[in-house]
This record gives structure tokens, C-alpha cells and sequence, in this order.
């Protein structure tokens, strides 16, 4: 294993867009852990890497539990020495009007799809700074931007993430660590079987009526886009949040379509 190998840390790795990105950088020769609570989930990703050639462990954590990022920093820097790039891709969705949310429900937003990368960045800090290449890739969501009744608290913990990404961004350029976001709109994932219930076939009609394509992305589109912000060929893109969303936050376009 050459020394030189880059690592990488991903959440959300057992499924959908983590495992689609996993897949996809540890093709291109970067070492990969997968973090999430199903270790099953993880196993799966790990042995389809494998199965292709590939380098990748699991790292079983719950990232509610904020003592959950040391330990995943610790157990990745003891396996190989270093870490490059963090993609904080795992996330919490549940759609509440107001009238039904909860404390706890605030908090489980925060603490898995704020807190958790916040964390996490500031533990892998000391081997980020070291890396000649080091990238930070946060998953944020459309959602981010756009006002969805019933999803405040998902949206505002990611529009936290959006403004997390471009100030960090700013204060580790010193560091040569660059730090991107990704605003993906609908994709087809298992992320909407927690919110959408049984109705799935109903929420992704809704959905694609949102989208100016036409259709849900698909985790290896987006997969392909956090391989692209984590490679070396992206050396000067740093702040960003860019929207692979079928245009679904183009201004006006939802009017636009309605129209037809
Ligand atoms: N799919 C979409 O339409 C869409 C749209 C906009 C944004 N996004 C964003 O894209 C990212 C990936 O979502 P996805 O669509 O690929 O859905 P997904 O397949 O459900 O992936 C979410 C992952 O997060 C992990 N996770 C959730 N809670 C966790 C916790 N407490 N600790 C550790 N891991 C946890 C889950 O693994 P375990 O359950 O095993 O822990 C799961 O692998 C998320 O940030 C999401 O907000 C998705």
C-alpha cells in the first residue's frame, strides 16, 4: 500500500450517496472508511469495494452521540496514519409542521447534520493540516434554501451546514484545506422511506414535479460530484455549495413549469 494513498473518511457510506461516493473514489485509488450505525450496511460497501480492487474499512458509530467524531478520527488515524478528505454526508430527516415538533427533534437535527461534521472537522484537524491535499465535502440538501412547509428543521440544520462550509472554508485556507458543499434535490436514495412512509411512488411524483429535469438524480450522480470536489483537479475551488438538484433551486423555475 503506497504510503501516498490518500484516505478518506465518509458518513453515511453504508447507503444511497456515501456508499455511491465510496465506490466511486476508492476506484480512483483513495482509501476509504465508511461510518454509519448499520454495520451490515457498511460490510456491504466495504465488500463491493473489495470486490473491485479497492481499500475500505467500517467504522460503526452513531454520530447523535457527540463523543462519537474523536473515536472515529481516532479509529481511522490508527488504521492508516492519515486523513485527507472528510466527506459529512450521513443526515437526520423528519418532516414536522411546527405544531408537532419537539425539543428532541431539534436536537437529534443539530447534533447528527451540524454537530457531527463540525466535530468531526475539528478532530481531524491535526491530520488535515498535514495532508498536501486535504478536502472537507459537506452534503447539505435543496431543502437548505428552499421553503418546504414542514421541513424547518432539516432545512435549517442544513442551511447551518451551508454557512459551517463557507466559513470554515475561510479560516482553513491558510491550511490549504478546502472546504465544499454539495445541494443535491431529490435523489433516489432509502433517505425518503423515513419521512415518506409507505407513500414513496406518491413523494417521488411530487418530487420530480419540483424538478425542471424532470426525474430524481440518481447516488452515483452525486456520488460523482464529491469524487470531483475531493480530487487534486479541484485544487482551486474552496466556499462553495453547488446545486446538483435537475434545477429544482433554479429562480422560478417551479412557476415556470407550472405553466406548461
Ligand atoms: N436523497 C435525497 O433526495 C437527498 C436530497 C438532498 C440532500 N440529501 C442528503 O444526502 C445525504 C445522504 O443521504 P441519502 O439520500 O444517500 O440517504 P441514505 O441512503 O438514507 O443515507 C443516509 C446515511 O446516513 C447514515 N446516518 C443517519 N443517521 C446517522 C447517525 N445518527 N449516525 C451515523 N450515521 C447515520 C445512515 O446510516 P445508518 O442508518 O446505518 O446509521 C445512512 O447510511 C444526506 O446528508 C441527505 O440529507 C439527500
Amino acid at each position: 500500500m503506497p504510503e501516498s494513498q490518500r484516505v478518506a473518511i465518509i458518513t453515511g457510506g453504508g447507503s444511497g450517496i456515501g456508499a455511491a461516493a465510496a465506490e466511486i473514489m476508492a476506484g480512483r485509488g483513495i482509501r476509504i472508511a465508511v461510518v454509519g450505525r448499520r454495520l451490515e450496511l457498511l460490510n456491504a460497501t466495504v465488500g463491493r469495494i473489495a470486490k473491485a480492487g479497492g481499500t475500505a474499512i467500517a467504522v460503526q458509530a452513531d454520530l447523535s452521540d457527540p463523543a462519537a467524531p474523536q473515536a472515529i478520527i481516532r479509529r481511522v488515524a490508527g488504521e492508516w496514519g492519515k486523513i485527507d478528505i472528510l466527506v459529512n454526508d450521513a443526515a437526520y430527516i423528519k418532516h414536522v409542521p411546527i405544531h408537532e415538533g419537539t425539543r428532541e427533534l431539534f436536537d437529534e437535527h443539530i447534533a447528527v447534520n451540524v454537530r457531527a461534521p463540525y466535530l468531526l472537522i475539528q478532530a481531524a484537524l491535526p491530520y488535515l493540516k498535514k495532508s498536501s491535499a486535504a478536502a472537507i465535502i459537506n452534503i447539505s440538501s435543496s431543502s437548505g434554501s428552499l421553503a418546504i412547509p414542514g421541513q424547518a428543521l432539516y432545512g435549517l440544520s442544513k442551511a447551518a451546514l451551508e454557512y459551517l462550509t463557507r466559513s470554515l472554508a475561510a479560516e482553513l485556507a491558510p491550511f490549504k484545506i478546502r472546504v465544499n458543499a454539495i445541494a443535491p434535490g431529490p435523489v433516489d436514495t432509502p433517505i425518503h422511506l423515513s419521512w415518506a412512509g409507505y407513500d414513496i411512488a406518491g413523494a417521488y411524483e411530487r418530487m420530480i414535479r419540483e424538478v425542471p429535469l424532470r426525474r430524481m438524480g440518481t447516488a452515483a450522480e452525486l456520488g460523482e460530484w464529491i469524487a470531483w470536489l475531493a480530487d487534486e483537479k479541484a485544487s482551486f475551488v474552496t466556499g462553495t455549495v453547488i446545486p446538483v438538484d435537475g434545477g429544482q433551486t433554479l429562480p422560478g423555475g417551479n412557476s415556470r413549469i407550472a405553466q406548461e
